[in-house]
């Protein structure tokens, strides 16, 4: 089955053709990243005004440079919620105009769940392997920090949340501590730049909730520390290896939080494997981090390759076959 996934939640225009859920034939992404930097963050109306403009181009170079017939296609998938209603509402209002041209059924995807489906995309992990296995994925978005249990059938998944974050979300951390150290939007990459040249001095960061009983995170308290940090010593900031030095503890404090909450939903659920999902997971410290514990616990994990961690249209595509199964 073909289906052409259509992405639009956020700042990214992404249009893919997926044969099967798997094989990904096309992936396309358009970023707004350099409009919106001007105003240090997404500007929902902007971003709706731009997938308008971008989709029928991005649409265009992906029927032209994969050689796919549009005739070809046997559904389109669209992202659905969370996201930015005005994003939302242009690409849903685009997504159904083409299937109903193209006289094929429209299947609403959720974004979130399509970030853990990456994980199959090129079958870097084949999804039936998981069939009745006891699986915690961890999604680290911009917008949301989940751990959920997940259940996979051979034609149906089911995601239950056991843990989640209180107030930020990880991106949204990144995101803001890089402008507390001017650095510019998006903030996950350029901290992750910083953090590579630095050490860890800042090793009495606060590690929220991580002494509570329970898989739920917090980041502003983190985020509150180091704004106060910065107050009473601006001249952190005047030094370009001091905000090495801080970039790279925060980015191991996150890390080390992260992998203390999922370890514990591990052992509470005696999960054998560990999905990543996310646009944090990008991130290369806290992917190997993740990767070490594994390896020392004998757990089975895996990540989304880079390409599809953070937002796209083949992981939309992916996960409208599963869901064009159940309907
Ligand atoms: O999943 P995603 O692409 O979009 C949402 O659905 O939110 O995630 C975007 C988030 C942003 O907050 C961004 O700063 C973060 O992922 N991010 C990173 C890295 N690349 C993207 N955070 C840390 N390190 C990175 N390399
Ligand atoms: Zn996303």
């Amino acid at each position: 089955m073909r289906i052409l996934g259509i992405e639009t939640t956020c700042d990214e225009t992404a249009i893919a053709i997926v044969d099967d859920g798997v094989n990904v034939v096309i992936s396309k992404v358009a970023s707004q990243i350099d409009v919106h930097k001007q105003y240090g963050g997404v500007v929902p109306e902007v971003a709706s005004r731009l997938h308008l403009e971008m989709l029928p181009i991005v649409l265009d170079q992906v029927f032209q440079e994969s050689g796919v017939s549009i005739s070809s296609i046997d559904a389109v998938a669209i992202a659905a919620l969370p996201g930015l209603a005005p994003a939302l509402a242009t690409g849903f209002a685009y997504a159904s105009g083409l299937a109903t041209n193209l006289d094929v059924p429209l299947i609403k995807v959720n974004h979130l769940h399509s970030h853990v489906w990456a994980n199959f995309l090129d079958n870097k992990v084949n999804y039936l392997d998981l069939i009745g296995k006891n699986v915690i994925c961890l999604l680290v978005s911009g917008g949301h920090t989940q751990l959920i249990r997940l259940m996979i059938e051979d034609r149906s998944l089911t995601f239950n949340i056991v843990g989640e974050t209180q107030d930020d979300a990880a991106g949204e951390a990144f995101d803001k501590f890089a402008k507390m150290i001017n650095l510019p939007y998006p903030g996950g990459p350029n901290v992750e730049i910083f953090a590579s040249l630095g050490e860890y001095k800042y090793s009495d960061l606060p590690k929220p909730m991580l002494d509570q009983d329970n898989l739920n995170f917090s980041f502003s308290g983190l985020k509150s520390h180091i704004y106060r940090m910065l107050q009473d010593d601006p001249q952190i900031l005047e030094s370009i290896q001091s905000r090495y030095d801080l970039s790279h503890s925060f980015q191991r404090t996150i890390s080390d939080v992260l992998i203390a909450k999922s370890m514990k939903a591990i052992e509470l659920y005696n999960a054998e494997y560990l999905l990543l999902a996310g646009g944090v997971v990008a991130n290369k410290y806290i992917r190997n981090s993740f990767e070490q514990m594994c390896d020392t616990r004998g757990l089975k994990f895996s990540a989304p390759d880079f390409k599809y961690c953070t937002d796209n249209a083949a992981m939309i595509a992916g996960l409208g076959y599963i869901k064009s199964m159940e309907i």
